[in-house]
């Protein structure tokens, strides 16, 4: 059996691609586009294992998905290919607009040809795994009760417009169709391998580098913080068990302001690599203009996930960002090597102005 993941290089596509060759003896195709975020390092454990083949290519290249479908016949397509930073969307929405929703768009026609043709028996076990966002549902009042798959759609930047609309099309996919997708909405991960484009890493990264912590605004916006791993867990559980059509919100119960993100970070990085003059890393923190349309918070409810399929984190925030504050402290060559020229005038693009 075998399964075809896209954007199985980038941050969480790549987790799990890592953590399925672990637990299954499934061959996994992964299609990624090899975008600015998207990197083979990160998958260099897997060199020379036979049940993960890696093809460079776009979701998008209806040629290239159907070429893939036909030669492997997958019994499951997982899409996690996607532009996923809300900052680069602001910049420049256009590149989100073609992966998100009209690669999603191709990739769906092609699957859905190939899995009319499939046998009956084949066809019933196939599933269509459309990886999403809670950023879908908008931002939410202090004292609101947290996001349940049924809360209205109500998205407010480029990214998550393109990402809402990604979820329109699999779900009318299901009910024009009749394709057996599953779609998963989840919070702010981290974990290993995040690019350093995103709060945690950057902070991490800018912090060893003695480079400012640039804070958006009060730093006071909420995020639902849960550890790839336990993302990618929930995902392996709604692939086997999740109900045909329907949709399942993932989270960890962990909702903090960023400021207070921020500060643990450093609190981690006091004791596990102290500043060389004995002072804390906080001293970096720098509030900077805020981001345009920045959501105030989000929070998942995860209860439909724990409920009808059993699910829960694995890891609380404490043990995770440990983990994670770890990992890239034992990881600085990854680190060095994802930061590319590409990423280096990002940086520059979306910081300058901002008063660090
Ligand atoms: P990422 O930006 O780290 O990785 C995206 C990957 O997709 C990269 O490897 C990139 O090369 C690849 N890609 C981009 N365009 C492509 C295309 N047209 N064809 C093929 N591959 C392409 O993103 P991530 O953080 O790993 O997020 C993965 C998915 O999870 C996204 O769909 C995102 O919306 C969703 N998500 C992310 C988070 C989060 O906190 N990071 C939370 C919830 C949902
Ligand atoms: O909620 C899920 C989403 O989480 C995913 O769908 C997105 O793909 C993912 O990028 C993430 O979006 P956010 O915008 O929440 O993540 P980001 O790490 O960019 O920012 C987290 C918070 O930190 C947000 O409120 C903005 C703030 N921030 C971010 C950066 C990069 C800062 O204050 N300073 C920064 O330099």
């Amino acid at each position: 059996m075998t399964i075809l993941v896209t954007g199985g290089a980038g941050f969480i596509g790549a987790n799990f691609v890592l953590d399925w060759v672990d637990v299954h003896e499934e061959t996994v195709i992964n299609l990624d586009k090899l975008t600015y975020a998207g990197n083979l390092d990160t998958l260099s454990s897997l060199q020379g294992n036979t049940r993960h083949v890696f093809v460079r290519g776009d979701i998008a290249d209806s040629q290239l998905v159907k070429q893939l479908l036909t030669e492997h016949q997958p019994r499951a397509v997982i899409n996690f290919a996607a532009e996923s930073h809300v900052d680069r969307s602001i910049h420049g929405p256009e590149d989100f607009i073609q992966t998100n929703i009209v690669g999603t768009f191709r990739l769906l026609e092609e699957v859905r040809a190939y899995w009319k043709d499939l046998s009956p028996e084949a066809k019933q076990g196939f599933r269509f795994l459309h990886v999403s966002t809670d950023e879908v549902y908008g931002s939410l009042a202090p004292d609101a009760a947290a996001f349940t798959e049924t809360h209205r759609y109500e998205p407010n930047s480029p990214y998550s417009a393109s990402k809402a609309a990604s979820d329109h099309l699999v779900r009318s996919y299901h009910h024009t169709y009749g394709l057996p997708v599953l779609t998963t909405n989840c919070s702010n991960n981290y974990g290993p391998y995040h690019f350093p484009e995103k709060l945690i890493p950057l902070m991490i990264v800018n912090a060893l580098a003695g480079k400012a912590l640039p804070v958006y605004g009060d730093g006071q916006q909420i995020r639902d913080w849960l550890y790839v791993k336990d993302h990618c867990s929930a995902i392996r559980r709604v692939l086997e068990a999740g109900q045909v059509g329907e949709v399942y919100n993932v989270g960890g119960w962990n909702e903090k302001p960023n400021i207070e993100i921020v500060q643990r970070v450093c609190a981690l990085l006091d004791e596990l690599s102290p500043r060389a003059d004995g002072t804390s890393y906080n001293e970096q923190i720098s509030f900077v203009t805020d981001r345009p349309g920045h959501d105030r918070r989000y929070a998942i409810d995860a209860r439909r996930l724990e409920r009808e399929l059993g699910w829960k984190p694995a890891e609380t925030f404490e043990t995770g960002i440990r983990k994670t504050v770890q990992w890239y402290l034992a990881n600085q060559p990854w680190v060095e090597n994802v930061q590319s020229g590409n990423y280096r005038d990002w940086v520059e693009k979306n910081y300058s102005g901002r008063a660090v």
